[in-house]
């Protein structure tokens, strides 16, 4: 007899982009997202204004995912949302939404860590990696390096143990004067500019562990020091600066990753996370799996930054393990540990 095929629905609202997707088992049907300006007038998120754009957007944004994926609520067999990490008034949105959705349909609800999301993201297209895999996740607010056993067996081997990697982007950018979320800005003014132009330290600090906040500090210096005798410093050597801050960013995540790689003998290696996206790093990534004999998975673009088909395609695979979440349960701040 044919399986059937099941159909869920996922919610990611941990930050500041609201998403829905919808899968077919392991196929996403469609993938939403609807981002918030909003933010950009202050420098960064401002957790108040998220999660109120989130109940703005949340209701016509399901409605145009189930209407593009070309099903109807009562079809669905599951509702899936981002359990943790993130910012507790937006994930409250997203799971105060699921859950009344999952309860007024009679259908399972499905809490999903965010950060387990962004690795899983490579089940979504192919080629996948095996397990056991390296990943290594960059996102705004997470740095971490893990070995992936199964779907939900994982052992963090390094992480931040201050900023992100994205926070150091955005930090940067900040400092150069450029419009929040900076990550994508640096990233386009590097592609122009000198790498090796200014001399930033590269964070080094035992075991696997990352550091990036004395990095963002020897920027705020520099440029202050800089701008004291040549006001318009930023202007002339932004690609440069851009350039400059990336390498420092990148060498310390390569020499982690490739750090781990190594000593685990690991040779399926993963990148994930919204910084993911960088076109440099994305390279780095590729050059030392044909310099180590990785096979290296890069996520499409669409699945770098935030997005709800990485919910959905990790609530498959938990569906398919009969692993549901109570109807009670609450959203967290840290990761879930679920
Ligand atoms: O995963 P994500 O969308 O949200 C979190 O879970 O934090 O990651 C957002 C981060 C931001 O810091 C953003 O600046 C960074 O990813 N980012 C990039 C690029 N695209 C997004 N950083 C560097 N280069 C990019 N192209
Ligand atoms: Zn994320």
């Amino acid at each position: 007899m044919a399986q059937q095929d099941i159909y869920i629905l996922a919610i990611e609202s941990s930050c500041d982009d609201t998403g829905a997707a919808v899968c077919r088992n392991e196929e996403i049907l469609c993938n939403l997202v609807a981002g918030q300006l909003i933010h950009e007038q202050y420098g960064g998120v401002v957790p108040e204004l998220a999660s109120r754009a989130h109940q703005q957007h949340i209701v016509p944004l399901v409605d145009a995912a189930l209407k593009k994926a070309g099903i109807n609520k009562s079809q669905l067999h599951a509702i899936a949302f981002t359990q943790g990490p993130g910012l507790i008034g937006s994930l409250l949105v997203g799971s105060s939404f699921a859950k009344s959705m999952a309860h007024a349909l009679g259908i399972p609800l499905i809490g999903i860590d965010h950060m387990q999301a962004h690795v899983l993201a490579h089940f979504i297209s192919s080629p996948k990696p095996e397990f056991p895999f390296l990943c290594l996740t960059v996102s705004g607010g997470h740095t971490q390096i893990t070995r992936m056993d199964d779907y939900f067996t994982e052992t963090t081997l390094g992480k931040t143990i201050d900023d992100a990697a994205g926070e150091a982007f955005d930090k940067t950018a900040k400092i150069v004067g450029l419009p929040y979320p900076g990550g994508p800005l640096i990233d386009q003014y590097a592609k122009k500019g000198n790498p090796r132009a200014f001399n930033f330290p590269v964070p080094n600090i035992p075991g696997y562990d990352f550091s990036f906040s004395g990095l963002k500090t020897s920027v705020l210096y520099f440029v202050r020091d800089a701008l004291k005798t040549d006001p318009d410093f930023v202007e002339k050597n932004l690609a440069d600066i851009c350039a400059s801050v990336q390498y420092a960013i990148i060498k310390h995540l390569m020499k982690k990753l490739e750090k781990a790689a190594m000593e685990t003998r690991i040779k399926h290696v993963a990148l994930a996370g919204g910084v993911s996206a960088n076109s440099t790093l994305r390279h780095a990534v590729e050059e030392a799996g044909k310099k180590n004999g990785w096979q290296v998975f890069i996520p499409d673009f669409e699945y770098c930054t935030d997005n709800a088909a990485m919910i959905a395609i990790a609530a498959y695979h938990k569906y398919n393990m009969n692993r549901f979440t109570d109807l009670q349960a609450t959203p967290y701040a840290g990761r879930p540990n679920l």
